[in-house]
């Protein structure tokens, strides 16, 4: 695989080719995981819930996920690696790009942030600045005890309208990607359709340009597996093999099945 960048990543969107994302946490996995030729790494918050216990991402701190990018970072030389700003780093433009600034440093290539309008700024300040941005729409787990738990989001015409429209603004303000979680499938569909970055789905169907899960969860190794997910290890016997076999179903389009899908 030769190394992965934004511009692979909107040159695959442009060609109709899928990619996909996984998590990481260590440098083991991530070398593992750019062996089985996937496209982009991202160290998710997540760690919050599959390595460190908790029962949210809220606990996680800056020092957590400066730590573990670090750690894939070491481990990877040619996937893409985005990082999450956690909790609260982020609640104005200045934090964020201190805060960014500081992941950046530990080997991040992406930093991803949660949240829809009110982030224009701070996007906009991000990528003036040279800091590549991956938005992150629809249920967005640091906000879980203002949600009122882990539920599908954008149902309904106006919820799925201001998603749309929260997502423009984002790409307008400079984000290079989105992720959007738990999102009926015509609304990923079409919010991938209209706008020109690449969208990064999970439990948002089939129709956006990539999928993402949590590494622990395509191993079979979450107490708890979401819908949206699928035991890859179980299918294959070996991490490697989970790793590629998943890679090859999301680029042929076998995973998201509808099984995994919010109508
Ligand atoms: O933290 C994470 O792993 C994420 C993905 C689930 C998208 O944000």
């Amino acid at each position: 695989m030769k190394a992965i960048t934004l511009a692979t990543l909107q040159a695959m969107k442009a060609n109709r080719e899928k990619f996909a994302v996984l998590t990481a946490y260590d440098a083991s996995f991530a070398q593992q995981a750019e062996k089985a030729g996937i496209e982009v790494l991202l160290v998710g918050d997540s760690l919050g819930n599959v390595i460190l216990g908790h029962n949210s991402t809220v606990p996680v701190s800056l020092a957590d996920m400066l730590h573990h990018t670090a750690a894939v970072s070491r481990g990877n030389s040619k996937s893409l690696l985005i990082a999450d700003l956690p909790y609260m780093t982020y609640a104005t433009p200045e934090q964020a790009m201190e805060n960014a600034t500081r992941l950046m440093q530990s080997g991040a290539q992406v930093v991803k942030l949660e949240g829809g309008a009110w982030l224009e700024d701070t996007v906009r300040k991000l990528a003036e600045r040279g800091v590549p941005v991956c938005a992150h729409l629809g249920l967005t787990p640091q906000s879980v005890h203002k949600l009122g738990g882990y539920k599908v989001q954008g149902k309904g015409e106006e919820a799925g309208q201001k998603m749309l429209d929260d997502a423009l603004c984002l790409a307008a303000a400079g984000a290079d990607l989105l992720v959007l979680e738990c999102v009926p499938t015509a609304l990923a569909s079409k919010i991938s359709d209209q706008l020109s970055i690449p969208v990064i789905g999970i439990g948002a169907g089939p129709g956006t340009d990539a999928q993402v899960l949590v590494v622990y969860d395509m191993l079979g190794l979450s107490p708890r597996v979401p819908r949206f997910t699928r035991n890859f290890l179980a299918e294959t016997g070996s991490i490697q093999g989970a790793m590629e076999a998943y890679g090859e179903a999301v680029r042929n389009g076998t995973f998201p099945a509808p099984e995994h899908c919010f109508q």
